[in-house]
């Protein structure tokens, strides 16, 4: 069976989608362990209220490289199964920048949630950019990580209209909506082999 990580850091709300989706859905993956670079990540607390094993990988005052962290995570991840082989990880939330060794080991087991239409208002305050940029439709997207920032090839996308009221909180919240329904959905792909990537473009099957 495959083995899901999830990498968080704080409020763990796409985690408690994907974790839910799993638990309801028959999906060949079960979730293997939750990681937080921080102790006081809400979604920690969730995560052992849903019976799934939790690690916390301080990041804060870590002295080692980005690779040196990322090789405890992924000392962690193996440690419940989460292989390159038979694993997938999902960023959910998690505010650090992955390196290129970690990519490459899992390459194209990785996912990240982004809340904008991709190639669209990359990097941080997604629903920030949008609003100040006066975009009348943003959303969010489901991809691969690669070694860019938020450029890995695109599986899953959803809209979301702005109104002319619409504010970066409202925003955020109609596009949250969309992010749980989204990634949960592009967990089962990948698990059930549906997913084909052509260079950095992705053919799915239902
Ligand atoms: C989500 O909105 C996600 O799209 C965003 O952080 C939030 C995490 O919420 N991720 C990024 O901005 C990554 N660049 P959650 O902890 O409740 O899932």
């Amino acid at each position: 069976m495959q083995k899901l990580g999830i990498l968080i850091s704080g409020r763990g709300s796409n985690m408690e989608a994907i974790l839910k989706t799993i638990k309801n859905k028959k999906m060949p993956i079960v979730p293997a362990v939750v990681i937080s670079n921080t102790s006081n990540a809400r979604g920690l607390k969730i995560a052992k209220k849903l019976g799934v094993q939790t690690e916390v990988i301080t990041s804060k005052g870590f002295n080692g490289s980005r690779w040196d962290y990322d090789k405890k995570i992924i000392t962690s991840l193996q440690k419940y199964g989460v292989t390159p082989k038979n694993g997938i990880i999902c960023l959910a939330g998690f505010m650090r920048i992955i390196s290129p060794q970690f990519i490459r080991k899992y390459r194209n087991r990785i996912l990240n949630m982004h809340p904008a239409l991709l190639p669209a208002f990359p990097g941080l305050n997604a629903q920030k950019q949008a609003i100040d940029y006066g975009a009348k439709y943003s959303g969010c997207t489901v991809h691969f990580l690669d070694d860019g920032v938020d450029t890995g090839p695109i599986i899953i996308q959803s809209i979301v209209k702005i109104h002319n009221d619409d504010t970066e909180e409202t925003l955020a919240r109609k596009i949250l909506k969309q992010e749980h329904k989204i990634y949960p959905e592009a967990v089962r792909l990948l698990a059930e082999k549906k997913i084909r990537v052509y260079g950095r473009k992705i053919k799915t099957a239902n």
